[in-house]
């Protein structure tokens, strides 16, 4: 079932029995209270009527009959059918003998009233028409009796009925006008949520065929849409990035086989077919080039086994500073061909960290700078402590790099195609390795640069 019908669905549902349930208890909890309220409406008109019959008698006119008879009919419009007797028990006026019909009629009319209302309202609550004696008195004196007939324990009249049918008339309306609300608000929210989510899936579906760069551009308020819509356009823009990757990765790793394996071959050939005498600096030539290609398969195997195997590692306390030390050493040589100083600022930490692989990922990292800075330039290692983080900053400023290469320097046999020419050694898995070994320690790698300034790499651990 679509989302939008199974909101709509919902909250038609959460309406009508809310509604429902409110006019089923309103209905019951009425009922009791109008029942109090019809008894106690009938008492009164019984003691109103004994107190208006009671004034019909004079001391000196005996009882005014022609009063009585309207005061009878009135009784017998509101269902109370009477018989007023004297002193003597002599009867003075008598509704069934007034107008028998009509006496007939106005209980058959309540008892009909009754069981519209309430079906067995005879059985089940035990309703008929009872007769009740009063006496009517005048100055304390009696003065004879009154029989009242009254449907008991309560009956309604025809206005209590058309109350009680205007009441469910009423939740009735009430009802159609929720549920239509329901509806046209469920139709909303379900098309607020139902339109990104159609997006999405749209834009999921071209990614799955290889569009990557189609984004979502749906501007949603729902907090868990949006991050899905975000976490689409970043699978995307990753897709693209892997993409982009790939290809490059391919074109350059043939490159690097290519010219090496034509050099090579070009030199065999001539030399077989006795066209070039082999001298030592041919032979030097082809050393060269396959040496290049032994570099590159070892590289490859590094990041093979960089990936494929976990790092044990003995995790030391070391001061950056006796890091520092060893990095100098190690590259003093690299160092000392171009003039560059290598200098330790700011406070020294402490890490608590595999010491050789540090120094193998911070010797990949200060390579470069190496490498890519001029001669006679400085390069700066400093750090800092913040959040009981240590931050270590290495500091160049050589050739940097462009804002395009940046996103991808980290990523493996990734370099700038302006580095990728045959006077540069390496084959880009420096960066790769430092990563590698970082995050291995739970670490961070980060870097900034800007071309022709200079690069810092930040590593947090
Ligand atoms: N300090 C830096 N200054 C300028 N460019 C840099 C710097 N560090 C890295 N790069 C750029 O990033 C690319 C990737 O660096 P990485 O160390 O992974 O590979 P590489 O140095 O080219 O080769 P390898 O390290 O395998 O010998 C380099 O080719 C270079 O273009
Ligand atoms: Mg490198």
């Amino acid at each position: 079932m679509r989302l939008n019908k199974k909101i709509i669905i919902i909250f038609a549902s959460i309406a009508f029995f809310s509604l429902f349930l409110a006019m089923a208890l309103s209905n019951i909890f009425l009922k009791s209270q109008f029942e109090k309220y019809v008894i106690k409406k009938q008492d009164k008109k019984s003691l109103n009527l004994i107190y208006s019959l009671s004034k019909c008698y004079s001391l000196e006119h005996g009882w005014d009959k022609v009063e009585l008879k309207d005061i009878g009919i009135a009784a017998l419009e509101d269902g109370m059918i009477i018989k007023i007797t004297d002193r003597e028990g002599k009867v003075i006026w008598d509704a069934k003998s007034e107008d028998g019909l009509k006496c007939q009629r106005v209980i058959k009319n309540i008892s009909d009233n009754m069981e519209k209302v309430n079906i067995n309202w005879t059985v089940k609550e035990k309703g008929k028409y009872k007769y009740k004696d009063y006496n009517l008195e005048k100055d304390k004196v009696l003065l004879g009796k009154v029989t009242v007939g009254n449907y008991s324990p309560y009956y309604y009249r025809d206005e209590d009925i058309l109350f009680l049918n205007e009441l469910n008339k009423l939740f009735l309306i009430a009802l159609a006008i929720a549920l239509l609300i329901s509806i046209i608000v469920g139709t909303f929210l379900s098309k607020g949520l139902t339109k990104p989510l159609l997006e999405i899936t749209e834009i999921t579906h071209d990614i799955s065929k290889g569009n990557y760069n189609k984004k979502i551009k749906t501007n949603t308020n729902t907090y868990e849409i949006k991050l899905l819509a975000e976490s689409v356009n970043n699978l995307g823009d990753d897709l693209e990035r892997q993409k982009y990757i790939r290809k490059k990765l391919t074109k350059d790793i043939s490159h690097e086989l290519r010219t090496p394996i034509t050099t090579v071959l070009t030199y065999m050939e001539a030399l077989k077919d006795g066209v070039w005498e082999p001298s030592q600096e041919k032979i030097n030539i082809c050393y060269e080039e396959l040496r290049r290609l032994d570099k590159l398969v070892g590289d490859v195997e590094k990041i093979t086994k960089c990936e494929t195997t976990a790092i044990e590692f003995k995790k030391e306390t070391c001061s950056l500073k006796e890091i520092y030390n060893e990095l100098h050493s190690l590259l003093k040589k690299e160092l000392k061909l171009k003039d560059i100083s290598l200098n330790f600022k700011g406070k020294d930490v402490n890490l608590l960290i595999d010491k050789n692989s540090i120094v193998k990922a911070f010797s990949c990292i200060l390579l470069n700078s190496v490498q890519y800075s001029p001669k006679e330039s400085n390069i700066s290692i400093e750090a800092t402590e913040k959040n009981n983080k240590k931050y270590i900053y290495f500091i160049d400023k050589g050739k940097g790099i462009s804002e395009e290469d940046l996103p991808y320097v980290f990523e493996r046999f990734y370099k700038s195609d302006k580095s990728r020419n045959r006077s540069s050694e390496g084959f880009g898995i420096g960066l790769t390795i430092a990563k590698y070994i970082v995050n291995a320690h739970n670490g961070e790698i980060k870097i900034n640069s800007k071309l022709g300034e200079g690069t810092t790499v930040t590593v947090i651990l």
